[in-house]
């Protein structure tokens, strides 16, 4: 074996030994590094005579590109099994189930919003949606709120920053704004509700700056109040599950409605809890009335042809009501312990024909 042919052996096996990069890096040092054995040949080649470098040349040239080839195959295969090595000891086993402790519930809020919407979808109604962020227009001067009137202090308005034209966005304030989109969009006859969240600076325990309201409009030929008092009790006896359940309308004023009414039911106070359908209490439940025809103008309709009612209402409190969680706060501070006690089951969705609670 000549010289060469027992070198390469031997940086051949030193190669395949090495089973780390820093032994790796010592056989590649003691091969090509400025001391190293195939680097001395290299050198050594100055010296030769030109038929001498003619012979060796070739092979001393043919040993470095081998040596340099198998450095960089075994660096390779390393830096794989290295690679390998950390993703398995780093694997995590995702199908692994989650601790049995708790189990998901449907948010009480959720519930009843399920629940009007199934009572209100007998009566003809579908359902309609509007942005949470919504324009000056839409939630106030559409509906009638004059210029710097007041009433848009008195929502607690989330307002956003001015942007490029100078236009403040805002937080709505109630879900009446999907009336006029609705109106902007459709043709009458319309029969709709718009549940929703809502947004007002205010925070005790019968107010927290997000709750959900559902809307309601009706809008045809021939509207008139009794339409919306015999919807309204309609959907007072369906929600509380009882005829017993005494209404009363008050009159009341929102710019967008004329005449405005709010309506009450008969309840109960005497035990620290409200029980409604019993006692000489009243509760305001929601506010409502006939579509103000500045409204109905606003948004394209003659009010000559087509006249509408409209209400509005808290969905959390009547969870609260029908539930009893008494907080409004605890509804959406996401305890688990409250869920877990106030929560319905999601194979429990309410419907006509099993009940709606
Ligand atoms: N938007 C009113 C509020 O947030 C509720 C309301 C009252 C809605 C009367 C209506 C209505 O559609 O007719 O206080």
């Amino acid at each position: 074996m000549t010289d060469l042919a027992r070198l390469e052996a031997e940086l051949t096996s030193a190669i395949a030994a090495a089973d780390t990069p820093e032994a790796l890096e010592a056989v590649r040092v003691s091969a090509l590094g400025k001391q190293g054995s195939v680097s001395a040949l290299l050198k050594g080649m100055g010296a030769m005579t030109p038929e001498e470098r003619q012979v060796k040349g070739p092979l001393i040239n043919g040993l470095r590109d081998r040596v340099s080839t198998a450095l960089a195959a075994r660096k390779a295969r390393l830096d794989d099994d290295a690679l390998n090595a950390r993703l398995a000891s780093e694997q995590v086993d995702l199908s692994l189930p989650a601790p049995a402790r708790r189990k998901g519930s449907v948010h009480p809020t959720l519930q009843v919003m399920d629940e009007l919407i199934e009572i209100f979808a007998q009566m003809g109604f579908a359902v309609a949606e509007g942005p949470d962020i919504e324009d000056d227009w839409h939630n106030f001067t559409a509906l009638n709120f004059p210029p710097k009137h007041p009433a848009r202090e008195m929502h607690d308005t989330f307002f956003f920053a001015p942007g490029e034209t100078g236009e403040r966005k805002l937080l709505r304030t109630h879900t009446s704004p999907v009336q006029v989109r609705t109106m902007v969009s459709q043709k009458p006859p319309i029969r709709i509700i718009a549940p929703g969240r809502v947004f007002r600076k205010d925070s005790d325990q019968t107010h927290t700056p997000m709750f959900h309201q559902i809307e309601g409009l009706v809008i045809d030929k021939g509207i008139h109040m009794g339409h919306l008092k015999w919807t309204l009790e309609q959907f007072i006896a369906r929600f509380f599950e009882t005829d017993a359940v005494t209404t009363r309308f008050r009159p009341h004023h929102f710019p967008f409605t004329e005449p405005s009414a709010e309506l009450d039911v008969r309840c109960d106070r005497s035990g620290g809890e409200v029980r409604v359908g019993q006692g000489d209490d009243w509760l305001e439940v929601l506010g409502c009335g006939m579509v103000h025809p500045n409204v109905l103008r606003q948004c394209g309709i003659d009010p000559d042809e087509y006249q509408g009612f409209a209400w509005g209402m808290g969905v959390d409190r009547l969870a609260m009501l029908k539930y009893g969680p008494p907080d409004l706060r605890d509804m959406f501070a996401g305890d688990v312990r409250w869920l877990e006690h106030y929560g319905f089951s999601a194979f429990q969705a309410p419907n006509a024909s099993s009940g709606l609670s």
